[in-house]
């Protein structure tokens, strides 16, 4: 079993650096190149994250690695091709560019194939397989660890683009976990390397949900949580082609706030606080969450600056928190 690993392992290594060449000096690869370079990816960025691209064949990949002895039985369990009824096999990754996945060690694990423009699925991404498993895997980790820990901050990322558009603004210490919600176990992959997480997800509504529960699994698992945000409908890597790595670092990265500032922001959307009844469920929603809060300076400073936004007591504040900690319990 080790040694199929190690031969898994050694496969994805080989197709890395074979979609990578077809990427970077063939006819094959140059719409692909184009459709890159036209995003803002950089050839440097390109051999950093060692992109590639994926023929349109049914079966270079399969020829690549049969040619070099691996077993395609294996290699289906190893998610890099498919076996038909008859008993050949084809590619899974076939005309897309390609992002390679790696261990947090930085072995190849993985691949994610990008579509060329629109079009479903816009990501193929392996299947879990012996060697990846996507709930214990950051993209880019393996990069960002050192960063993590000499900056003492991760940036958490949605995807791929938005990792790679904010290294390339000069933010090394960033990962993302592949579209898919924040697993206990990243949280805790993070906690050990780092205390201070900054989320960074995309400004829609699907972002903004994925954020809450990732902040409450952070906190949870024992960090600082940030979060960034951007303006309506934008992710990190269309803010940083819009507005540049300088604007991207200084009014999003650094603009962070606290997730219960981020709450109260968030609560204010749809009402007009000038309203007597909107100000009312607005200060309600509020008292709820800091109900949850365990820190009693935390508390007293958010309780004090809704008591000064809407010049209410702090007394009443108090009073009425202090309800909904008896009904939470
Ligand atoms: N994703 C996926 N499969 C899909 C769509 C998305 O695995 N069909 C993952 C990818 O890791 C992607 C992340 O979810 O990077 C975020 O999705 P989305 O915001 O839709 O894509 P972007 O990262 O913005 O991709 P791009 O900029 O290339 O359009
Ligand atoms: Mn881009
Ligand atoms: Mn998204
Ligand atoms: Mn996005
Ligand atoms: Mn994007």
């Amino acid at each position: 079993k080790a040694n199929e690993v190690s031969k898994m392992m050694e496969a994805h290594e080989l197709l890395k650096k074979f979609y990578h060449h077809l990427l970077l000096n063939t006819k094959e690869g140059q719409e692909a190149l184009d459709y890159l370079l036209a995003r803002g990816f950089t050839r440097d960025i390109i051999e950093q994250f060692e992109i590639g691209y994926s023929l349109n064949s049914w079966d270079a990949a399969a020829k690549l690695l049969a040619g070099h002895g691996f077993s395609l039985d294996m290699m289906e369990k190893a998610g890099l091709v498919i076996r038909r009824e008859d008993g050949s096999y084809f590619d899974r990754f076939r005309n897309r560019i390609m992002f390679p996945i790696h261990d947090h060690q930085g072995a190849t694990i993985a691949f994610s194939g990008r579509i060329l423009g629109e079009g479903q699925p816009k990501y193929l991404n392996s299947p879990e397989t012996m060697i990846f498993n996507k709930s214990k895997i950051l993209y880019n980790f393996h990069n960002a660890r050192v960063h993590i820990r000499k900056n003492q901050q991760a940036i958490l990322f949605e995807g791929f683009a938005d990792v790679i558009a904010a290294v390339k603004a000069g933010l090394p210490q960033s990962v993302a976990t592949m579209g898919t919600s924040l697993t206990e176990e990243q949280a805790r992959i993070l906690r050990r390397n780092v205390e201070s997480v900054i989320i960074c997800y995309d400004a829609d509504m699907a972002g903004i949900e994925a954020a809450f529960r990732a902040s409450q699994l952070l906190t949870e698992a024992g960090c600082y949580v940030k979060i960034a945000t951007m303006p309506d409908g934008l992710d990190p890597d269309e803010y940083v082609s819009k507005f540049g790595p300088e604007r991207f670092r200084a009014d999003v990265i650094d603009a962070s706030v606290s997730f219960m500032s981020f709450k109260m922001t968030y609560f204010k959307k749809g009402k007009n606080l000038q309203n007597e009844s909107d100000q009312i469920r607005y200060v309600d929603e509020v008292l709820h969450e800091l109900a949850k809060l365990s820190n009693p300076v935390e508390l007293d400073y958010y309780l004090r600056q809704l008591a000064n936004e809407f010049s209410l007591s702090l007394e009443a504040l108090r009073q009425q928190l202090h309800r909904y900690r008896q009904s939470n319990r």
